[in-house]
């Protein structure tokens, strides 16, 4: 008995793993329909790369994030690592590492994450924020990714890694080229080269760090113990890789995506405006709405039965918290954007025990962006297209011209 239902396309449904759906498709009645007739989907194989399962339902999607015992991330945890069969960062690095290692490592990251650094972090970022959006607001016209959002995530991680200053612009130019594309002319050798570059460049930030340690996260990797041993040169380096790649790309995205939403929503920026909503509540509300990080997925171990159908030891199994963020069993209404919606278990930031690390800064980076334009801004308009991120991974805009009229 095989346990996949088909291994043709099901003309209903496209390609979950080309970039091109992502663009081409309207994702909201894509996912509702999936939830509706196939909550556990099989996304047949293509010439050059396996099947694999796409789960919608928000239930379902918790409950494979919580169980890493039957779901591994040691074999890749997004659809382009899953594919190829793997990751080379596995046992390595916190997001694709399972069991008392995963523990380990990350009870050491977090202690750079203290209540007292992310105080004063949040402090900074809001200040930076601020600046940013006055900026814009003297100027009237600009680009919110490229003159705003650019500038927030890389700089609140970049001073909690102690990153010079003159490095930050390069980082997120690779980020951007690693994880998703420009546009569909970008090639593969272009990401693998991206992401060498930043392994490259935080191996020589860890050895100089190993030398004359700091009160940075890169020198509490390089210096800290798990089991008594420190960590290899590769945890390291890898461990930052994933710092700056999780910290900027999506927080980025929430933040362009939330003046998106609040351009087209006059209702929700008047409640905005007049307090009606908290910054909390509108922050988790902007984190649903625009979901950054479509997908993570997992291998299975051993079979387990899912909704209906059985996935098979071995099989592929990705989690789309775009889709479970708008499961109108869990979110009433779910596809209206009502910024004091309660409560609001999203699943932006995942589940169990991968469960984000820096939900703290990306919350920090939403509701400072959202502070600056209720204090600062009376209108808001877009001035153009917003240029989308070309991936089936991240959903965002890399450019989008506004302008902020300011509040006297
Ligand atoms: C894990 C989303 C901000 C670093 C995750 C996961 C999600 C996520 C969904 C779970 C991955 C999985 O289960 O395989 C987001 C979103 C953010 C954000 C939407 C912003 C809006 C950040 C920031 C940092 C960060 C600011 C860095 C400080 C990480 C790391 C992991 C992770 C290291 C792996 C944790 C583990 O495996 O234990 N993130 N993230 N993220 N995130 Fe974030």
């Amino acid at each position: 008995m095989t346990a996949h239902p088909a291994e043709r396309a099901d003309p209903r449904f496209p390609d979950l793993a080309d970039p091109r759906t992502f663009i081409d498709t309207d994702l909201p009645a894509l996912w509702r329909t999936l939830r509706a007739e196939a909550p556990v989907h099989w996304n047949p194989p293509a010439e050059d790369r396996p099947g694999f399962w796409a789960v919608t339902r928000y239930e379902d999607v918790l409950a494979v994030y919580k169980d890493n015992r039957r779901f591994t991330s040691e074999q890749g945890n997004v659809l382009s690592t899953l594919l190829q069969g793997g990751d080379s960062a596995a046992g390595k690095m916190l997001a694709v590492t399972d069991g008392p290692r995963h523990r380990e490592t990350r009870k050491l990251m977090l202690k750079s994450f203290s209540p007292r650094v992310l105080e004063h972090v949040g402090h900074l970022v809001r200040r930076r924020t601020q600046r940013l959006i006055a900026e814009v607001v003297a100027r009237g016209e600009a680009d919110f990714a490229t003159d705003v959002a650019d500038h927030i995530p890389i700089n609140t991680i970049g001073d909690l890694m102690d990153i010079p200053v003159a490095d930050r612009g390069k980082l997120v130019e690779w980020n951007n080229r690693t994880l998703s594309r420009y546009d569909e002319q970008d090639s593969q050798l272009e990401e693998w080269l991206a992401r060498n570059e930043i392994l490259l460049y935080f191996g020589e930030l860890a050895r100089e760090r190993r030398r004359s340690p700091g009160e940075d996260v890169v020198s509490a990797l390089a210096t800290g113990l798990v089991d008594g041993e420190p960590l290899t040169e590769d945890e390291i380096v890898f461990n930052c890789y994933s710092l700056v790649l999780g910290a900027d790309e999506s927080s980025r995205m929430s933040s362009i995506g939330a003046l998106i939403a609040l351009a087209g929503h006059p209702d929700q920026w008047r409640a905005l405006k007049t307090g009606e909503v908290s910054i909390a509540e509108a922050t988790e509300e902007v984190l649903r709405w625009t979901t950054p990080a479509m997908h993570f997925g997992r291998r299975a171990l051993e079979d387990v039965p899912l909704g209906d159908r059985v996935i098979r030891a071995g099989d592929v199994v990705t989690l789309w918290n775009s889709s479970a963020n708008f499961d109108e069993e869990v979110f009433p209404d779910a596809q209206r954007f009502d910024l004091g919606r309660k409560p609001n278990r999203h699943v932006a930031f995942g589940h169990g025990p991968h469960y984000c690390i820096g939900a703290f800064l990306g919350r920090a980076h939403v509701s400072a962006v959202l502070e600056a334009l209720r204090d600062q801004v009376a209108a808001v308009e877009i001035r153009g297209e917003p240029r989308r991120l070309f991936s089936n991974f991240v959903y965002g805009y890399l450019g989008l011209p506004v302008a902020l009229t300011e509040e006297r």
